[in-house]
């Protein structure tokens, strides 16, 4: 069974079309869309943004839908200057850049008494997922880098330019890295699959609205080409 999560509704509801719905169960106020998606079988699930909410979405998906695998597809804002609206990026890893116990002694994005604080990406599903961008059209860069994690939406160079110096922040997002602790508690498979919406600075905002739709359809495409290959 592969857990599809994405945060709002526009990043899975075209999945949601595609599916043979067997059926549709609630949960914390989810609803989780079971069936068969270009061939498997599939829960497919809008978390909702933040990263509790897809925390809590990922333990319900592991706990109660069997799921062998998580993957987590949507859009993200770049931060690497050679990203280009629409490109995807593949978690190499993931971390949460909003962890902040430095008065402790802890480095910033390091989560107090644990192991990890980065999240490593399955290497099978990676591997699978750049299999799957080959069919991508050419246009689209795809990257396989650290992809950072907080509940905030980056809009603002400066912060933008310390994602990258603190973190090595390829790209930014609000869910992933929170869908990667989950999976690394439960010891399970996961990578993210973003396609960028915006580059994170001033004209994010602006950006975002005009190509969230070209972001969303190459994540999607990205989606349907892994499940192919499953
Ligand atoms: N998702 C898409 N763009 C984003 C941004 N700039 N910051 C956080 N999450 C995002």
């Amino acid at each position: 069974m592969v857990g599809i999560i994405g945060a709002m509704d526009e990043e899975v509801d075209v999945l949601k079309e595609q599916m043979e719905v067997a059926c549709i169960e609630e949960q914390a106020s989810l609803a989780f869309y079971v069936g068969k998606l270009f061939g498997q079988q599939a829960v497919v699930v809008r978390c909702g943004i933040g990263k509790v909410n897809a925390a809590i979405c990922t333990q319900i998906m592991i706990d109660k839908f069997n799921v062998d695998m998580v993957i987590n597809t949507g859009v993200a804002g770049a931060l690497s200057h050679t990203l280009n609206i629409g490109d995807i990026v593949i978690s190499k890893d993931t971390l949460q850049y909003d962890m902040d116990a430095t008065g402790f002694g802890y480095k910033l994005g390091e989560i107090p008494r644990m192991d990890e604080s980065c999240f490593v990406a399955d290497a099978c599903l990676v591997a699978l997922a750049q299999k799957a961008s080959e069919s991508i059209d050419t246009e689209t860069n795809v990257f396989v880098e650290r992809i950072v994690t907080g509940d905030q939406f980056i809009s603002d160079s400066d912060k933008k330019e310390a994602l990258i110096k603190t973190f090595g922040g390829f790209c930014t997002e609000m869910e992933g890295a929170s869908i990667g602790q989950v999976c690394y508690l439960n010891k399970m498979p996961y990578v993210v699959i973003r396609s960028i919406s915006d580059k994170a600075d001033q004209s994010a905002e602006m950006n975002y609205a005009e190509f969230v739709e070209v972001a969303v359809h190459n994540s999607t495409k990205m989606i349907e080409g892994m499940l192919h290959l499953l």
